[in-house]
């Protein structure tokens, strides 16, 4: 039988798709290269901002026609599942509003699908739904990963959120904060690693807030753990997202200056420069101990970038309030930014709040800001040309001989070899000698064996 999975949003959906493709393997589902030919389809879907929760819904009016049309045909039937935060949120109501919807499941119940699954085979008229906060973790039950990653691995340490931004859903669809146990990640990353991976990227919703119990019993913080993850061997690169500032402490700093394999990226979210809007946003950091933590960062690692995210228009954002987040912009300088209109999420304070920002003017202000962040991050990019810097390739190009990886700074490298070479070189981590900056990337060539030397 056959499976098509659609990811949508974060890369810790991406990480969660490819382990209900474990799970689903192991009751003999293997993947359709389109929902054409699949038995299952799958949308682990985000609900983050309206937009990408509304995607969801046309999505399942195409696959539904889809599978009316092949059963007319003669065809085979079609199960449709709902997975990820649409479907946590959601729950039951989905399938009244979407009744095409044959399974929902959310984010902590997915080792539970293949169960679900097999109940439908057997029942066609039913419905499933579980979206159970489970008390036993989903890790404990997940088979073994069936497919290795590649050179760049995703590894969720850490799901949930506890802060409750006001305008965030996250903490309703993920859950509460939890961590993952030390020993498992260290047994999951030294896998990845057998299996050619050399780079990992760990992943949370709020990542540094790892608490994780170590096997003598005690708690370790997030920059315990990379100190461990460094001392594996083949592990030349780690990363991790994403961050709070009100968890940057002075170890995890640290790691940044004695931690070679960390690299010198960081993807921290401010969301606003404006004291006020933080303060009303529930953050619980102010511009001021922002531009601290970036400081303390710099002096720790002084080639170090940031990332970040923002959003515009939040409720009762203010001409003043929108110049302080340009302003801080401005003086942080971004090598990469998300930055979003506000969008009022169902059950979060925010989307209560009288003094709502129109559209317009949330369109304005986002294109302003994103004209700035796209020339910060251009010329970051352009900065680069002339110089020598170290990628890990690890997929091949669209053009024949092109292969493209990542900067220590998570830039995306295009280089041209002989197209014999290409297969070699990816999974290879090799110095380049950059050309140019693009918008979004660089393009490179790869240095001579003097040059590397
Ligand atoms: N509206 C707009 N953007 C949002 N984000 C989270 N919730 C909303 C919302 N309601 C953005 C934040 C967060 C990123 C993942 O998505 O910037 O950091
Ligand atoms: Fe959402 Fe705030 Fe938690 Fe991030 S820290 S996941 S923005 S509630």
């Amino acid at each position: 039988m056959k499976l098509f999975i659609k990811t949508y949003g974060c890369q810790m959906n991406v990480y969660d798709s490819a382990r209900m493709a474990d799970v689903l393997a192991s009751v003999g589902f293997g993947p359709a290269v389109s929902p054409d030919d699949a038995d299952l389809v799958v949308l682990n879907t985000c609900h983050i901002r309206e937009k990408a929760a509304e995607k969801v819904y046309s999505e399942l009016g195409r696959l539904k026609i889809l599978r009316d049309e092949r059963i007319a045909a003669g065809g085979k039937d079609m199960l449709i599942a709902v997975a990820g935060c649409v479907a946590q949120a959601e729950g039951q109501e989905l399938q009244k509003r979407a009744p095409a919807v044959d399974i929902v499941v959310g984010p902590q119940a997915y080792h539970r699908l293949s169960g679900m699954v097999s109940r439908l085979l057997k029942n066609r008229d039913q419905r499933e739904a579980d979206t159970d906060f489970p008390p036993e973790s989903k890790f404990d039950s997940l088979p073994e990963e069936s497919k290795p990653q590649g050179p760049a691995a995703f590894l969720t340490i850490q799901e949930g959120c506890d802060k409750f931004c006001t305008f965030c859903v996250v903490p309703y669809t993920r859950g509460a904060e939890f961590s993952r146990p030390v020993q498992e990640v260290i047994a999951e990353a030294k896998k990845l690693v057998l299996q050619g991976t050399r780079e990992i990227t760990l992943l949370g919703q709020n990542v540094n807030a790892y608490h994780g119990e170590s096997p003598s019993g005690s708690i370790w913080d997030l920059s315990g753990l990379i100190r461990e993850l460094a001392t594996i061997d083949g592990l030349n690169r780690i990363r991790f997202t994403t961050s709070h500032p009100r968890d940057m402490n002075d170890d995890l700093i640290k790691a940044f200056s004695d931690v070679p394999a960390l690299m010198p990226y960081l993807h921290l979210p401010v969301q606003s420069g404006s004291d006020g809007i933080l303060k009303r946003m529930n953050r619980g950091h102010n511009r001021d101990s922002y531009f601290t933590i970036v400081e303390k960062l710099r002096s720790a690692r002084p080639d170090l970038a940031l990332s970040s995210d923002f959003i515009v228009g939040f409720p009762g954002e203010t001409n003043a309030d929108f110049d302080a987040t340009m302003d801080l912009v401005k003086n942080v300088g971004f090598a990469q930014a998300y930055s979003f209109k506000y969008s009022p999420r169902p059950g979060t304070p925010a989307a209560s709040q009288a003094e709502q920002v129109p559209e317009k003017l949330k369109s304005e202000r986002l294109s302003r800001l994103q004209d700035v962040l796209n020339e910060q991050q251009y010329s970051f990019n352009n900065a680069m040309s002339g110089c020598f810097t170290d990628v890990l390739f690890d997929r091949k190009g669209r053009k024949p001989g092109q292969i493209v990886g990542r900067s220590p700074w998570l830039q995306a490298t295009h280089v041209e070899v002989p197209e014999a070479e290409a297969d070699n070189l990816i999974g290879q981590i090799h110095r380049v000698h950059v050309n140019r900056g693009a918008p979004n990337g660089l393009i490179a060539t790869l240095a001579s064996d003097e040059e590397v030397a």
